[in-house]
Formats: structure tokens, C-alpha cells, sequence
């Protein structure tokens, strides 16, 4: 089938790259180690800070969300340490338990059913519980991407300060930075990890660690083998905006840019359009009668919705009709929700008619494939979307 027009790119990342982006990463690379460099690399690791909401260094690594997980861990702790992960989905396992235990690191994997973000109160009484004082890091992904479930990290974070426990609190927000509420020095955070290509509006490519002062001490004792990751060598080069060895030149380009468009849509608003493409996403869900995976809606995410195909239709041949006939990808289920879920993506670079037209496709794909569901899934999302622009209409503008 020839396909016209753009393909949507609605998977919940990589996410669609604006062309002022793109534009950008097309210029001419420059040298690395030059003064032009050195514009740019503090430009961008100053906007940074602002999105990560620290006053504190960001490093960035020429690297996918992954390896800033990595980097993550090496840089804090040591061969046998004891850490607690959060069963949230398939992403706490790959990215966090997986990679923690190939370190040599002792991982305590607290059960989740894939349906709820990590327990504040198991954390506590847990924390409460290690009277030795143990655990050394408490890792908890904010977005799982692979279920559309939020971990509440204030909550978290005062439930550990309750249990007066130590423990460095590191975040995966790879899916939920500049989409969804996160402020790393007020929740104190110790390592919140981030990659380029979801909410950030970039091509994959790099990954990100914000640090705080209390993982900068772990740092310097940490016994984890680190040379590419190492962050010592990264914070002393970035004080001039140069990097230890050679940088993503390009995908800065692109980052700087996508920086700059995110401070003139201003962070709130840009939290305020995630919040809403959430809310008018789950409408449409309601309105077709299909279930989604989170079960709490304080839990409910803003930058993705995973949603369940009745017992008996495959979600992937659901997936597999809409890109034949609509040139649109949708998520895939991953892990335990294979064939079960699929997961419509709205974050990043996105706005009201581009939600309009993903929930259009998924809405005759669902007629086309032959899954049962009641039509007015986009009706419901218009209205939900009208509503809420309403609300938030300047007062001059309605005049
Ligand atoms: C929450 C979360 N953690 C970790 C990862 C792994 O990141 P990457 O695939 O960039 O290595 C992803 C990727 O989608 C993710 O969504």
C-alpha cells in the first residue's frame, strides 16, 4: 500500500522531532574542542538544569536511556552494594534490575503487578525495617513506559525521609521528563536519569544524569569500575562546555533548540498540553469501552496510554492494520503484555489535531480489525479537549 502525507509516530518514544529541531542537527559539525563549542555546551547544560528543576550539574552522555541508567549506578555504588528496585513494568527490569545485576550489584526487587506505581508505604516500612542500613539506593521508575502508570516520587520521597533512612533515591524520568511533573532538588533526588528522545523532542542519542550533591559524595567512594560513565571527568570539562571525549555535536544542536522551545511555550504550559492529551486519550478509551493498564487514577500517566484489546484480539495485529492502513505505529506490549496492550504515545512535540488524528487511526482500526468496542472514542476526545481549552482560554480571547 503507498502510504502519503506523514507517517505518525505515535509510539511513546522516540517521539516526533519538530523540523526546528531537525534543522538544526543538519548544520555542519564543528570542532568539538573550538570556542564556538563551547557556546553551545554551556547553553545547553545551563537549560538543562531548568527542565530537570535542579540548580545542580546534568551530565550528558553521547548515549541511549539506558546507558544513563548505567552510568547511574557505577557512579554511586560498589561491587555487592544492596539496592531496592520497584517492579513497575518491563523497563524497571531491562533497563534497572537487569543492568544493576550484570554489575555485581545485589538487587532487591520489590513484586508490582504492572497496574500500580511503586508503594510509598512498603518503601517505608521496608527502609524502616533495614536496620543496618543496608540498601544503598532505591531506584524507581517515574513513567513506566510499557504500562502508562505514574510512581507518585514526592510521596516516595517522604516516605523515605520519614524512615530517616540514608539511601540514595535514583529516577528513571526517560519517559516523563518535560511531559510530566518533576522536580529533582525539590524531591530530592539523587540521580535522575533521562534520554533524549521522548519528551526532550530529540532523535535518540543521549542520555542524561542530573546529580546531587549527596550522590556527588557517593561518588567518591563508589567502587563500581566506571571510565566512560565516569562523572568526575564530565563535571570538571563541562565547566567550560566541553565534554571529556567527543560529544553528540549534532544532537546538542538539536537539544539546544529543542531547549529554547520549550522555555518559549514556557514548562508549565508544556506540562499543562501533556496533562490534557492524557485526559482527552483516556476518554476516548472510556468512550470505546476498552480498559487501560493503570488502575489508580492518581497513577495515570500523561505521556502515554496502554490499553488492553478484549480477550480473544491480538493487539498486534490491531497495531499491524493501523500501520497498513493509516501509516501510524502505535507502541507494542512488551514483556507480559505482548499481544495484550498496545500503547498510544502522546508526548513530546504533539498538539490537539495530531491527538485528533492518532485517536482517529486507532478508532478504524479497531472497526477495520474487528475489535468490539462502541464507536465515539474521537467525539469523546473533542469534547474533552474543547472543554479543557475553554478553561484555559485567556480572559482577552474570550472577549
Ligand atoms: C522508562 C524507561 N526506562 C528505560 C528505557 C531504556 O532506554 P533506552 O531504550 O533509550 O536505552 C526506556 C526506553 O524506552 C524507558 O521508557
Amino acid at each position: 500500500m503507498t502510504h502519503t502525507g506523514r507517517h505518525f509516530l505515535q509510539i511513546p518514544g522516540p517521539t516526533n522531532v519538530p523540523d526546528r529541531v531537525l534543522k538544526e542537527i543538519a548544520q555542519a559539525t564543528i570542532d568539538h574542542r573550538g570556542p564556538e563549542f563551547a557556546d553551545l555546551g554551556v547553553e545547553v547544560l545551563e537549560r538543562l538544569k531548568g527542565i530537570f528543576r535542579t540548580h545542580g550539574p546534568v551530565v550528558v552522555f553521547p548515549s541511549s536511556g539506558t546507558g544513563a541508567a548505567e552510568a547511574a549506578l557505577v557512579n554511586t555504588l560498589s561491587p555487592g552494594d544492596r539496592i531496592l528496585i520497584f517492579e513497575t513494568g518491563w523497563f524497571s527490569h531491562i533497563a534497572w534490575k537487569q543492568v544493576a545485576e550484570r554489575l555485581g550489584v545485589n538487587v532487591e526487587y520489590v513484586p508490582g503487578t504492572w497496574r500500580r506505581g511503586a508503594s510509598p508505604e512498603t518503601l517505608e516500612q521496608r527502609l524502616k525495617d533495614d536496620t543496618a542500613r543496608e540498601l544503598k539506593a532505591v531506584v524507581v521508575v517515574h513513567n513506566e513506559t510499557s504500562t502508562g502508570v505514574v510512581s507518585r516520587i514526592a510521596d516516595l520521597r517522604r516516605a523515605m525521609n520519614r524512615s530517616g533512612h540514608p539511601a540514595l533515591l535514583i529516577v528513571d524520568a526517560i519517559s516523563s521528563l518535560a511531559s510530566i511533573d518533576l522536580r529533582h532538588d525539590e524531591w530530592e533526588i539523587d540521580v535522575t536519569v533521562c534520554g533524549s528522545q521522548k519528551g526532550l523532542m530529540v532523535p535518540p542519542g543521549l542520555g542524561f544524569n542530573a546529580v546531587s550533591e549527596k550522590a556527588l559524595a557517593a561518588n567518591a567512594t563508589s567502587k563500581l569500575p566506571k571510565a566512560y560513565w565516569n562523572w568526575e571527568e564530565m563535571l570538571k570539562a563541562n565547566k567550560s562546555g566541553f565534554f571529556p571525549y567527543t560529544p553528540a555535536t549534532n544532537l546538542l544542536y538539536g537539544l539546544r533548540e529543542a531547549l529554547r522551545m520549550l522555555d518559549e511555550e514556557g514548562f508549565d504550559n508544556v506540562l499543562q498540553r501533556h496533562a490534557r492529551h492524557g485526559d482527552a486519550t483516556r476518554a476516548a478509551v472510556r468512550a470505546w469501552g476498552l480498559d487501560i493498564v493503570p488502575e489508580n487514577p492518581a497513577e495515570y500517566s500523561n505521556s502515554l496510554t496502554a490499553v488492553y484489546t478484549p480477550e480473544g484480539h491480538s493487539a498486534d495485529r490491531l497495531r499491524q492494520t493501523i500501520l497498513e492502513h493509516f501509516d501510524m505505529s502505535l507502541g507494542t506490549g512488551l514483556g507480559k503484555l505482548a499481544g495484550r496492550v498496545f500503547r498510544i504515545g502522546h508526548l513530546g512535540s504533539f498538539n490537539d489535531l495530531m491527538l485528533a488524528g492518532t485517536l482517529s487511526g486507532v478508532e478504524m482500526g479497531l472497526a477495520l480489525a474487528g475489535v468490539p468496542h462502541k464507536p465515539g472514542g474521537v467525539l469523546a476526545a473533542m469534547q474533552s479537549l474543547t472543554a479543557s481549552t475553554q478553561k484555559t482560554e485567556p480572559a482577552s480571547a474570550a472577549r
